[in-house]
């Protein structure tokens, strides 16, 4: 018999098999009541985590949440860096993830050790970080930014300042080339966004030559260069909404078909592929879909694995989460 602290530091969740006679969305209703508990979930998860959270959006949204929310514990259903955001913006609250093992390509392109040298190499800059990295890497920067708001961020600045971007080679690309800064860019990716085949989507192209391209800014350049919208998975959701056409190819993970079917459901969404022939012919996170209904109900239910950042840390972190906070009001 391994105890649930074994469990997680072995497997990175709790491994407690959940008999299947439990009803798993009325437990883990009740078990947020009982324990003042609340759900937040990314676009990208499962569409059954989805439709229990309290809040679904993206990594802005979802920060705002985090900060802002009674509860007294959060229990969030994305990856480990957003779940650590959480516990920088919300220390007195117990925060725990489904899997600890949900990291992040983007997160780990950029260790702490590699990017501070690269800092010092530019003293002169002004670090702007993307949300998808680690609290030492936050606690490096002086601004973090997320997809929504990265372009106004950028703008906020005089236009003589120097600036570094990181971790997201694509994302800073897209906000350089769009606001006209010269940035010095960190070399990352995200593996399911630089993966969408350029060869399936120019077919798709070719077999709906009706349908809008929209697409997430982590995309690589000569995608976003031919989509007809770039924006967050919230400014895709929106602009679906918003829309006249009928009919668009989406390039981003495919979780968030599932809320804008729900939003549009006249509409056609087409999700854009990723290089290898899986069996959804979509693009699919695999840390995202780590998160699993029974992995919910256990961390509630065990209040494990738990997310700590150090304080040393946390305070340095939490100074670039809220000047992005601040400059993001009223997005
Ligand atoms: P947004 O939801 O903020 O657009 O981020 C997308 C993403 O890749 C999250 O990991
Ligand atoms: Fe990271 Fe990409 Fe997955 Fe988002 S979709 S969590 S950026 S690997």
């Amino acid at each position: 018999m391994t105890t649930i602290q074994e469990q997680v530091s072995r497997y990175g969740y709790v491994t407690e098999k959940v008999s299947e006679h439990i009803d798993l969305i009325a437990e883990i209703n009740r078990l947020k009541i009982e324990k003042n508990a609340v759900i937040l979930a990314h676009y990208y998860v499962d569409g059954a985590i989805q439709d229990l959270a309290d809040y679904i959006g993206d990594s802005l949204g979802l920060s705002q949440q985090a900060a802002a929310t009674e509860a007294e514990m959060i229990v969030f259903c994305g990856v480990h860096f957003m779940g650590e955001t959480a516990k920088i913006l919300s220390p007195n609250k117990k925060v725990v993830i489904p899997d600890m093992n949900a990291g992040c390509s983007l997160a780990d392109s950029a260790p702490a050790d590699k990017f501070a040298a690269f800092k010092a190499q530019h003293p002169d800059h002004i670090v702007i970080s993307y949300i998808n990295c680690s609290a030492e890497i936050k606690a490096l920067t002086d601004i973090v930014c997320t997809s929504s708001n990265a372009l106004q961020i950028v703008e906020s600045l005089p236009k003589d300042q120097k600036i570094i971007f990181a971790p997201d080679a694509n994302l800073g690309r897209y906000v350089a080339q769009k606001t006209g800064r010269d940035m010095v860019l960190w070399d990352g990716a995200c593996i399911v966004h630089i993966d969408i085949s350029r060869e399936k989507l120019a077919q798709l192209r070719v077999e709906h030559p009706d349908a809008l391209l929209i697409a997430h800014p982590e995309c690589k350049e000569d995608i976003l260069l031919q989509s007809d919208f770039v924006s967050s998975t919230t400014g895709l959701l929106k602009f679906v909404k918003a829309s006249n056409h009928q009919k668009f190819i989406v390039a981003t993970e495919a979780g968030i078909l599932h809320k804008m079917k729900e939003s549009v459901p006249g509409k056609k969404l087409i999700p854009a592929p990723g290089s290898d022939n899986n069996t959804c012919a979509c693009s699919e996170c695999p840390y995202m879909k780590m998160n699993t209904l029974e992995k919910v109900y256990n961390a509630l239910r065990y209040e494990q694995p738990e997310i700590h950042v150090p304080e040393d840390i946390r305070l340095k972190a939490y100074g670039s989460l809220e000047r992005m906070l601040e400059l993001s009001k009223g997005i």
